[in-house]
C-alpha cells in the first residue's frame, strides 16, 4: 500500500470509529425510558395492529457495542489494519503461516524420526515407509516426473532403469538434494543448419533409426562432425555419460521425443534443463525415503541384498524394468 491509500484507511476507520461513538453517544443521552418503557411509538403501523415502540436501546446491549468499539481499538492498536500501520505485535500473515508449517514439519518429522536409522535396504521393503515415501512423491515429485513417475518430455522417467545422472544409491540421492543442471550446448551457430542435420541423422542411425537413403549419407558425415563436437560429453560410442547428465543416444528412450525435428531442435537450440535442490524443503529422513522409492520405482538391484530370502523377494517383482517400449521419455 502506498502512502496515499494508508492514509485513506486510516481516515476512513478513524471516521468510522467516531462516527459509531458518537451515535451511541447521542442514542443514549435521551432515555426517556430510564423509568420504564415507555409507551410513545414510531407511528409505524403494520397489519393493522402491530406497532412500534420508540424505547432506546437496553443498557446491556449498549455496553456491548462500547465493548465492541474498545475491542476494536485495541485490535488496531497490537494488529495491521490502520494502513500501514504493523500493529504493536509485529503479527503478518507470512510469520503465521511460517509458524504454522514450522509446526507442521515439527510434527512430521516427529513421525518420521523411527526411519531415520533405517538403511535403504529396509526402507525398500518397509511398506509402511514405501506408503509414507508415495505421499511424499506425490507432493513433492509428482507435478514434474507424474503421478506414475513415467515423467514427460524433459521430465525423465524415473522407472526404465535408464539414467541421466545414474542410478545407485548416491546419484539418486545427490540428485534430490542438490538438484540438477543440465547443459545440452546450442551448435546451429558453431556447425551450421546443415551440420545439426547430419548429426542429427547419426544420432538417430545411432539409436537404430538409419532413415532413407540421404539420411543415411548425412549420418555419415555426422558421424565425424559428432566425434569432434559430441563425444566428449555423450562418449566416443554415443552411450552418455552420467558424470556430465549426458544422455546415453543409442538405446532409443528419449527425453525429448525421438523425431528427427525435437532432435534437430535438441542439438540446434540445445537444453538446459533443471531438476530443483529439494535438500533444504525436505530433510535428510524424507530424501532417503524418496532415494529408496526411486530405487523400487526403477527395480534398482539391491545393494545389501545378501540374503537369499531377500534375494527371492526381489526376483520377478522389482528387477525387471517397467518401461520396455523404450520409445517413450525417460
Ligand atoms: C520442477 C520440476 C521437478 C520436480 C519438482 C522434481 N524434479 Fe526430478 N527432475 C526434473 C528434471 C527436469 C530432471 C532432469 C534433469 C536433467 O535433464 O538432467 C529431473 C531429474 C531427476 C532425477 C534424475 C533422473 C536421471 O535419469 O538421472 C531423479 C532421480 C529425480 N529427478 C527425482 C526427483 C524426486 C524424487 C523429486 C521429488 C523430491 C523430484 N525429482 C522433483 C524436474 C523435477
Ligand atoms: C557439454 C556437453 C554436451 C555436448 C558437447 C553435447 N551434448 Fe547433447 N546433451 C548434453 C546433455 C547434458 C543433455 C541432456 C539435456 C537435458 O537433460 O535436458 C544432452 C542431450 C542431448 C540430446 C537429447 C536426448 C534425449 O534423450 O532427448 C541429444 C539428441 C543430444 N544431446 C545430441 C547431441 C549432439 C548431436 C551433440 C553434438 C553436436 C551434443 N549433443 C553435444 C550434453 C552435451
Amino acid at each position: 500500500m502506498n502512502g496515499f491509500w494508508s492514509y485513506w484507511v486510516i481516515i476512513l476507520t478513524s471516521i468510522n470509529i467516531a462516527g459509531a461513538l458518537w451515535l451511541l453517544w447521542t442514542t443514549s443521552r435521551k432515555r426517556p425510558g430510564d423509568q420504564g418503557p415507555s409507551e410513545e411509538t414510531t407511528g409505524h403501523t403494520w397489519d393493522g395492529d402491530l406497532s412500534e415502540y420508540n424505547n432506546p436501546l437496553p443498557r446491556w446491549w449498549l455496553w456491548g457495542f462500547y465493548a465492541s468499539v474498545i475491542f476494536g481499538l485495541g485490535y488496531l492498536a497490537f494488529y495491521p489494519g490502520l494502513g500501514n500501520f504493523a500493529g504493536r505485535l509485529g503479527w503478518t500473515q507470512e510469520n503465521a503461516w511460517a509458524a504454522d508449517v514450522a509446526l507442521a514439519r515439527k510434527q512430521s518429522d516427529f513421525q518420521l524420526a523411527h526411519y531415520d536409522h533405517m538403511n535403504l535396504h529396509t526402507l525398500r521393503h518397509d511398506a509402511n515407509a514405501m506408503r509414507t515415501a508415495r505421499n511424499l512423491f506425490a507432493n513433492n515429485c509428482a507435478a514434474c516426473h507424474g503421478t506414475d513417475a513415467h515423467g514427460s518430455k524433459g521430465f525423465p522417467n524415473l522407472t526404465d532403469a535408464d539414467w541421466l545422472h545414474g542410478g545407485d544409491p548416491t546419484a539418486i540421492t545427490t540428485t534430490i538434494t542438490q538438484g540438477r543442471v543440465a547443459v545440452m550446448p546450442a551448435w546451429e551457430a558453431v556447425i551450421g543448419p546443415e551440420g545439426v542435420e547430419q548429426v542429427s541423422s547419426y544420432v538417430l542411425a545411432l539409436s537404430g533409426h538409419p532413415g532413407d537413403a540421404q539420411m543415411q549419407v548425412q549420418a555419415k558425415a555426422g558421424a565425424e562432425k559428432f566425434a569432434t563436437v559430441c563425444a566428449a560429453c555423450h562418449g566416443a560410442d554415443g552411450r552418455g555419460n552420467t558424470a556430465l547428465g549426458a544422455p546415453n543416444l543409442t538405446d532409443n528412450i528419449w527425453l525429448y521425443a525421438g523425431n528427427v525435428e525435437t532432435i534437430r531442435e535438441t542439438v540446434g537450440k540445445g537444453r538446459n534443463n533443471q531438476m530443483p535442490a529439494h535438500a533444504a524443503k525436505l530433510g535428510a529422513t524424507r530424501v532417503k525415503l524418496l532415494t529408496a522409492y526411486v530405487l523400487n520405482l526403477s527395480g534398482a538391484p539391491d545393494e545389501e541384498n545378501e540374503e537369499p530370502e531377500a534375494n527371492s523377494l526381489l526376483e520377478g517383482s522389482t528387477h525387471e524394468p517397467t518401461n520396455t517400449a523404450g520409445t517413450q521419455a525417460h
